[in-house]
């Protein structure tokens, strides 16, 4: 069988490493997905920026929607980020040429996804965006298709890892929120914009994205009421330990009678509950379905290394032929959450 002929469009933090992985695991992915994958084609803004990376043999294109209408490239990998352009168009004209497109962009998912999804439907195409929410954990497949016949009543969990490694450095060593945001952007963890993470935007983007799948939801961000941690200081953190609490920023999407409310806030969670556990870099998600008690996933929720596994999970459904639904038809309505409840959880 021909190998998978794969297009990368940005060599950021995330990207470089999926060169390097599909590079260092080619033996392990060619044997698990019964043919070879390889990197054909890169683009990024500045040819000339060392990486660390061995670009010899691959071919170079200034304009990512070139790499999008490479007839020789089967799947394109978006991994520029944001909502907008040129991500939007090249992944509408890969989508367009029937190819599949992999991508971790949640800001570009949470708010173009439903339509997107409609575009890869009708050409045949897959569209992967595993690495959109919590990075190597992998929730995406778990609520598409493990969790495919289950009813769900609530999602909800720690989806920022920039935002949890904030709180957990404040609170350990009573650093300031503007030294402990430096260090996440110095580690790879923080969007370009790093106001998309302390303010909870990125958080209610994963959080749509969720929603959209435990509850058969459009996908849609402006239905989320949200709040951030710029404001939060040592001495709040502190406050909350006295009273036996820690502080979490959570995502939380839940079933009420009149519709799917979604909600993203910091939370005061026991000391003792699991999810008072999770700290640093760590991303935890709980699903509360029918029949069973709740399920979480924990695990690295950002990070160059954690981000690229799972886009590299996508490439290898690409390669074996894999081609899942983006998402369910839209049967739930969703509630425009206006207000936070009680911050306790
Ligand atoms: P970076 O900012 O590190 O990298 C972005 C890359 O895209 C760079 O190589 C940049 O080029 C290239 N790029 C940006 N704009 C353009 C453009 N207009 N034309 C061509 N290339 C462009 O981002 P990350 O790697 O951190 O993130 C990439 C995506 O992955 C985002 O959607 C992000 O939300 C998502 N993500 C990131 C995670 C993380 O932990 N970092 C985790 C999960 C998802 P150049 O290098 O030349 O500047
Ligand atoms: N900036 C994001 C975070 C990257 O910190 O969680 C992972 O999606």
């Amino acid at each position: 069988v021909a190998p998978l002929k794969v297009g990368i469009a940005g060599l950021g933090t995330v990207g470089a490493e999926v060169v390097r992985l599909i590079e260092s695991q080619s033996r392990v992915l060619s044997a698990r997905c019964g043919r070879g994958v390889r990197v054909v084609a890169v683009s990024a803004r500045s040819k000339a920026k060392k990486r660390g990376l061995n670009l010899r043999g691959l071919e170079w294109a200034k304009n990512p929607l070139a790499l999008a209408n490479d007839p020789k490239i089967d799947c394109f990998v978006e991994l520029m980020g944001g909502s907008g352009e040129p991500a939007l168009s090249a992944i509408e004209a890969a989508l367009r040429n029937g190819k599949s497109v992999v991508t971790a962009n949640k800001a570009l998912i949470a708010k173009h996804g439903s339509r997107l999804a409609a575009l890869a439907e009708k050409h045949g195409g897959a569209l992967n965006y595993e690495a959109a929410v919590g990075a190597a954990i992998p929730v995406i497949k778990t609520l598409r298709e493990g969790l495919a016949g289950t009813d769900i009543h609530r999602v909800y969990g720690i989806l920022n890892g920039t935002c949890n490694y904030i709180l957990t450095r404040m609170e350990r060593e009573g650093l300031s929120f503007a030294e402990c945001l430096k260090d996440a952007q110095r580690l790879g963890y923080a969007e370009a914009n790093p106001s998309f993470d302390v303010d909870g935007h990125d958080t209610a983007q994963k959080l749509a994205i969720l929603a959209s799948l435990a509850f058969g939801t459009k996908v849609n961000q402006s239905a989320v009421y949200v709040e951030g941690i710029s404001s939060i200081a040592p001495e709040d953190l502190r406050a909350a330990e006295e009273l036996g609490y820690r502080v979490k920023l959570l995502g939380v999407a839940v079933r009420t009678e009149s519709g799917i409310e979604q909600r993203v806030h910091p939370t005061m969670v026991p000391k003792s509950s699991s999810i008072a556990q999770v700290m640093d870099v760590t991303n935890a998600v709980t699903i509360d379905g029918e029949g069973f008690p709740p399920i979480t996933l924990v695990g690295p929720g950002a990070g160059g290394a954690a981000t690229a596994s799972a886009v590299l999970a996508d490439i290898a459904d690409v390669a074996r032929g894999i081609r899942a639904a983006p998402f369910g038809r839209p049967t739930a309505k969703l509630k425009t959450t206006t207000k936070a409840p009680m911050k306790r959880h």
